[in-house]
């Protein structure tokens, strides 16, 4: 089997090695959703990894769930990301963009207009949102009607071009963590008695149409979907999430993606089952016990040594470490994350984590 600095083809992303940097959230744009030459160098800093996931990326205004996260609907957010990806690409790097539709996870205090946030069904999240004015209760959503969907697919699949024009090499739809797509997928948050609620096929539909709508606008080889099946995070429930993924699996599988991204919740029993239901290119965010958290370098070489995963994307470890790669290599040491710093601020605890001998160690 190969070793995580082996090199490895996702679709159209050719990669150098199979240590990629999952996806997170910094909240460090401008009001406006545009990022920072800040952005461009946290990200140019961490372009040793195989492939870089970008934070989670609005694709439309309603789509925003937290405050300061960019998007790619204006053209300025276009052009900020253009920074990002040229500053990656010039030290030899990839990024693709994750595309991130929040739905029920929002407040009209994110939107200009004052409206509610949307979702599969007018369900309230029971979670709230950080303002300038302190945690404010999530409010019950709008459920989207059938016409919303249909516009809201079309809004990704124009974000997506809009990834490809700012130089993104590609694109991540966020189907994972209870946001809009996994709000659909889940029991608790899809009351529909329509074609997109219900059965287990009707469940699937607003994913499989955003991958097809996005797979239509770049290519199929240049999109991935993230998903975290049974992942309970932001209060979605999935009685029985195996079905449900492997029909989206099958659902997906003559596309030709890039990839699947599956967040492992301690299932490693799921992870196999899924893994043998997907004939493409699986990537893993490795947590094969409930204990395994943040996951480990051990983690990341055990998931590609074994063939469970093709790559494995790690969050906490790349957002401490910027030469991560390079860490690894050497067996460490490690920085470690400061959660004070995830979100929001300045360079610090963004920019300012030392590679390797920049701290005066070794
Ligand atoms: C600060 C922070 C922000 C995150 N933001 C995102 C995000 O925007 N999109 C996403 O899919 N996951 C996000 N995650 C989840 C990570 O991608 C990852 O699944 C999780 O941290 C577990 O991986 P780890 O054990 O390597 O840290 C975030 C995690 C952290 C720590």
């Amino acid at each position: 089997m190969p070793e995580i600095f082996e090199p490895v083809t996702l679709g159209k992303l050719q990669l150098p090695s199979r240590l990629l940097m999952a996806p997170m959230t910094r909240s460090r744009a401008s009001a406006d959703g545009v990022v920072t030459a800040l952005t461009a160098e946290y990200y140019r800093q961490r372009a040793g990894a195989g492939l870089i996931i970008s934070e989670s990326i609005q694709p439309s205004v309603i789509g925003q769930g937290y405050l300061l996260t960019p998007g790619l609907h204006t053209a300025d957010q276009v052009e900020g990301w253009r920074a990002v990806t040229g500053a990656v690409h010039e030290r030899g790097g990839r990024i693709v963009a994750q595309l991130t539709h929040t739905g029920r996870i929002g407040h009209p205090v994110l939107y200009p207009n004052g409206e509610l946030p949307v979702a599969p069904s007018a369900v309230a999240s029971g979670e709230q949102l950080f303002s300038l004015d302190g945690m404010l209760d999530h409010p019950v959503p709008r459920a989207l009607t059938t016409e919303d969907i249909h516009a809201t697919v079309a809004d990704f699949a124009a974000a997506a071009g809009n990834a490809i024009d700012a130089g993104f090499d590609g694109v991540e739809i966020h189907g994972a963590n209870g946001y809009l797509i996994h709000q659909f997928l889940a029991d608790n948050t899809n009351l529909r008695t329509d074609a997109y609620g219900g059965p287990v096929a009707n469940r699937i539909r607003f994913a499989v149409e955003v991958v097809s709508a996005v797979a239509d606008r770049i290519g199929a080889e240049r999109t991935g979907i993230r998903l975290s099946p049974g992942n309970p995070f932001n209060n979605v429930r999935e009685a029985d999430p195996a079905p449900v993924y492997l029909a989206l699996l099958a659902a997906l599988a003559g596309q030709g993606l890039a990839y699947v991204h599956l967040i492992e919740g301690g299932d490693r029993d799921l992870t196999r089952r899924l893994r043998a239901a997907w004939p493409g290119a699986l990537v893993l965010n490795p947590h094969p016990s409930a204990e395994a958290y943040p996951a480990s370098p051990e983690s990341a070489a055990e998931a590609v040594e074994s063939g469970v995963a093709d790559a494995v994307a790690l969050a906490t470890l790349w957002l401490a470490n910027p030469d991560l790669d390079v860490r690894i290599r050497a067996g460490g040491p490690y920085n470690t994350a400061d959660p004070a710093t995830f979100y929001g601020g300045d360079h610090t605890g963004y920019t300012d984590y030392p590679a390797l001998g920049q701290d005066g160690s070794e």
